[in-house]
């Protein structure tokens, strides 16, 4: 029986509202609070809402913790498809979080094995990460855990599959470009998070949402591994919930 929480909201906006709201919960709660981050096209407008939140409503990330998910190997932070570059683009730039509490792995260091080591070292002296926003690939992928990747992994150095390269080559000039090895945590790393919410909209992720939520709990689909986390949501739109069988509430917004 899954044991995640599905939130269906009305749209993308309403997605990102529900994201920010969480991210800015853990920080009125605990103003250190550590967060883990993603890229993507999904938490753009989660990133945009914080900003917003922000600048008008004194939203502080004075005292924040950040996290990345993932990062390309061979692309420093000041090349623009890095995640660095995006994070900076999107939410760091314009909120008060401290530069050096912004933690990816750094692409350009001679041996990635011990960045992942020192990586996940970090995350533990922290204590842990409070809330890991993730989104999903159309293979059901989280951060570059591909299917079959082992429940237990940690971070570590990955070949994302032919298909993930496809997709995540619309932002750079030519496929070929697409760096062809990737650092990212492990899903142990992210299934130790103290919660989780997953975000996806767009009728193109509805099948493997679906696959996530409903389908067997197997390294197959990594994000359907989700279904033991104790504290886990999955907040979607209405075309991103639109195969799921099971009756789900839909929320007002
Ligand atoms: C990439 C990232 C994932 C992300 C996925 C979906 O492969 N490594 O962390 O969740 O793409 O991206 P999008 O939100 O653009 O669909």
């Amino acid at each position: 029986m899954s044991g995640i929480e599905v939130r269906v909201l009305a749209d993308e906006t309403a997605v990102a509202a529900a994201a920010a709201g969480m991210c800015a919960a853990w920080l009125r709660r605990r103003p250190n609070a550590v967060l883990g981050l993603a890229t993507g096209s999904t938490p753009v407008p989660t990133y945009s809402e914080l900003v917003r939140m922000h600048r008008e409503e004194g939203l502080s990330f004075a005292q924040a913790r950040t996290f990345n998910l993932d990062e390309y190997f061979g692309l420093s932070g000041e090349h623009e498809q890095s995640y660095r570059f995006f994070m900076q683009q999107h939410l760091f730039n314009h909120v008060d979080v401290r530069p050096y509490n912004t933690f990816l792995f750094d692409g350009t260091v001679p041996d990635p094995e011990q960045e992942c080591l020192a990586f996940e070292a970090k995350i533990r002296a922290l204590g842990g990460v409070d809330l890991w926003l993730l989104g999903i690939g159309g293979n059901g992928h989280i951060a570059f855990n591909e299917p079959g990747s082992d429940p237990e992994s940690r971070s570590r150095v990955v070949a994302p599959n032919p298909e993930t390269v496809a997709a995540n080559s619309r932002y750079f000039a030519h496929p070929s470009l697409v760096p062809q090895l990737a650092l990212t945590v492990g899903l142990a790393t992210i299934s130790e998070g103290r919660s989780i919410a997953l975000l996806a909209t767009g009728a193109q992720k509805a099948a493997t949402v679906a696959r996530a939520v409903e389908g067997p709990c197997s390294p197959d689909c990594p994000a359907s591994l989700l279904q033991n986390h104790p504290d886990c949501a999955f907040l979607l739109d209405q075309a991103a919930a639109s195969h799921l069988t099971a009756r789900v509430s839909r929320e007002r917004s």
